[in-house]
């Protein structure tokens, strides 16, 4: 593995020492390069500083001009304007950089973060015994494109999937159960639509004695706590519908190509044996206090309607167990446990305020601290053609696995008019891929805290910022390598004079590392997307001016050929990194 310094961070390096030759009392000041369209590169570092020094920033331009070493690198340096420098880089540090890049198989010459360390992210948690809606999908979405980003960069991840799989409504269950055996089938016996149909059904039907029957009602309330006090009958019962969920949430995640690994299904239930200890820690360390009956934190800047604090339950006065005490004793678990020095949680924006109460209350237990973050990602909602939260047209919430299947259909619709030639089976699978390409990238293309509009006329689009546009390029640009076939393969020449388009190709194709490595830090997907849109932008721009098989000389052939296949392998890296898949034929 050999990583590649960027042009920018190269550029960025001559000014900088540029500047300090200039001027030694500037110290290590930043030359603030950018990309930019008259030039290569602009540098405004300079205002700023002759601002500070009181001196005239058009002089101080030139004095730092006259410094720069040029070599291979540069090809100009203008002060312009009030005391900008326009930078350009020569034709030949481009096409060596990016042979260094093509050089490095599938990390791109992307360098590893030198910090790195280990995340803990918890995303795709879904609750057992539900139905996985709509609001499912961007945990899981979002989770899984950060994932192969931060491991990308050489972050150490470890998943954690939070599904609800504890709380009062399992003692209904269960009790239902014990009453009316037979109602589940065994796990390994059903498929994820099986499963869901059989756990939606003994859910509403134990639901509906529960509401109609007061003894009933009774006897869940004792199971609850049969179940928390471990009682052999009541949990084997309850792994039950546990099992059965999972055989639905795997088929959900399937059709959604999210990889889940069962070892990091660790629901709240994982945490019930650490919840009274916490509840201890924090009541003797005097985090915690007690307040008619039920152990509470209480936080000064966060106080209702009626300006009475809202505090953060830990226990309630019936001494039971909730959401805020699973989720302390699970930061305890990943800090102290799995030595996480982040932790990272993708979930809805409406638990924003929960997370604050929880990550300040693990804060003043020392939990967190300056060498421990955590970071609640809270997205936004996705929302209907009407503007408002999605829902059916009878009003209710979008079962994902129908969101999904239809995504696929109408992808489906799109390959078949596209390739003829394709057998159905080809066509099933090409659909599969675009389809939830597609409906992943509508969702990582903006940013994460807003809402978006779920529309799949406009995710399957040929045009436009969708995937099917990027995956449309890729297999171009894959079919322009299989027709070039024995004619001719990519070659870098640096030696050679490239075309305007070829520059602006090259130079966005050198700064995939930096893209990454902004969008990993920043937890921002739609970066990495943008980029991607913008490369295949450029790519068409590129196609469009200048002929590959037919250029004027074989050497220009191999050349563009080369930067066709390094195009393509930034593509599908830059894809698989959003979780999305980049077929070879469209
Ligand atoms: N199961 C929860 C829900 O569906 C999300 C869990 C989020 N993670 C956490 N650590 N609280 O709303």
């Amino acid at each position: 593995m050999a990583s590649v310094t960027s042009l920018t961070a190269s550029v960025h390096q001559r000014l900088a020492d540029a500047l300090s030759a200039a001027l030694p009392e500037a110290g290590s000041a930043d030359p603030l390069l950018r990309r930019s369209d008259r030039a290569d590169f602009q540098a405004n570092g300079i205002l700023a500083l002759a601002k500070k020094l009181k001196g005239n920033p058009r002089e101080l331009a030139t004095q730092v001009v006259s410094r720069i070493e040029s070599g291979d690198l540069l090809a100009g340096i203008e002060v312009s304007g009030p005391g900008f420098l326009n930078v350009t880089v020569t034709d030949k540090a481009i096409v060596e950089t990016l042979a260094a890049r093509a050089a490095d198989g599938d990390r791109l010459g992307v360098p590893l973060n030198p910090h790195a360390g280990t995340t803990v992210i918890d995303y795709a948690q879904p609750n057992v015994a539900k139905e996985m809606h709509v609001g499912h999908l961007r945990s899981a979405v979002i989770g899984d494109a950060l994932r192969h980003m931060l491991d990308f960069t050489g972050e150490k991840t470890i998943g954690r999937h939070h599904i609800g799989d504890w709380g009062t409504q399992f003692g209904m269950l269960i009790q239902y159960l014990i009453e009316n055996p037979g109602q589940l089938a065994p796990a390994e016996d059903v498929d994820g639509e099986q499963a869901m149909s059989n756990l939606n059904r003994v859910y509403k039907a134990s639901r509906a004695v529960f509401d109609a029957d007061e003894e009933f009602k009774d006897r869940a309330r004792k199971r609850v706590v049969a179940l928390q006090s471990g009682d052999k009958e009541t949990l084997e019962l309850w792994q039950r519908f546990v099992d059965e969920s999972k055989v639905y949430f795997y088929s959900v995640f399937e059709k959604l190509d999210v990889e889940v690994r069962d070892d990091e299904i660790v629901g709240e239930s994982a945490y019930n044996d650490m919840m009274a200890e916490t509840a201890r820690l924090l009541e003797e360390s005097g985090v915690a206090v007690r307040s008619e009956g039920a152990l509470v934190v209480f936080f000064d800047d966060i106080k209702g309607k009626d300006d009475k604090p809202v505090p953060l339950i830990v226990q309630k006065a019936d001494g039971g167990f909730g959401y805020a005490a699973s989720d302390l004793s699970a930061i305890r678990d990943r800090v102290l446990g799995l030595h996480a020095t982040t932790l990272l949680y993708v979930v809805d924006v409406r638990q924003s305020l929960h997370f604050k109460m929880v990550f300040e209350a693990a804060r003043r237990m020392g939990w967190l601290n300056d060498d421990v973050t955590a970071h609640n990602m809270g997205y936004g909602t996705v929302l209907g053609a009407d503007g408002k939260p999605f829902k059916t047209r009878e009003g209710e919430t979008v079962r994902l696995e129908d969101l999904l299947d239809e995504a696929v259909q109408r992808a489906a619709e799109v390959v078949r008019e596209k390739a003829r030639d394709l057998t159905e089976e080809e066509i099933q699978e090409r659909a599969f891929q675009v389809g939830i390409g597609a409906v992943k990238y509508a969702d990582l293309s903006t940013s994460a805290n807003r809402d978006y509009k779920f529309d799949l006329d406009q995710m399957v689009s040929l045009n436009g910022d969708t995937s099917v546009y990027l995956q449309y390029a890729y297999a171009r640009i894959q079919s322009i390598l299989r027709k070039a076939g024995a004619q001719a393969g990519p070659v870098a020449h640096p030696e050679l004079e490239l075309a305007p388009a070829e520059r602006a190709l090259g130079l966005h194709l050198d700064a995939f590392g930096d893209t990454l490595a902004e969008a990993a830090a920043e937890y921002a997907p739609h970066k990495l997307a943008a980029y991607l849109y913008q490369l295949a932008s450029l790519y068409t721009s590129f196609y469009d001016k200048c002929p590959v098989l037919k250029a004027d000389t074989p050497a220009q052939t191999e050349n563009r050929l080369f930067l066709c296949d390094i195009t393509a392998r930034t593509l599908h890296k830059g894809m698989a990194l959003l979780g999305i898949r980049t077929p070879e034929r469209l």
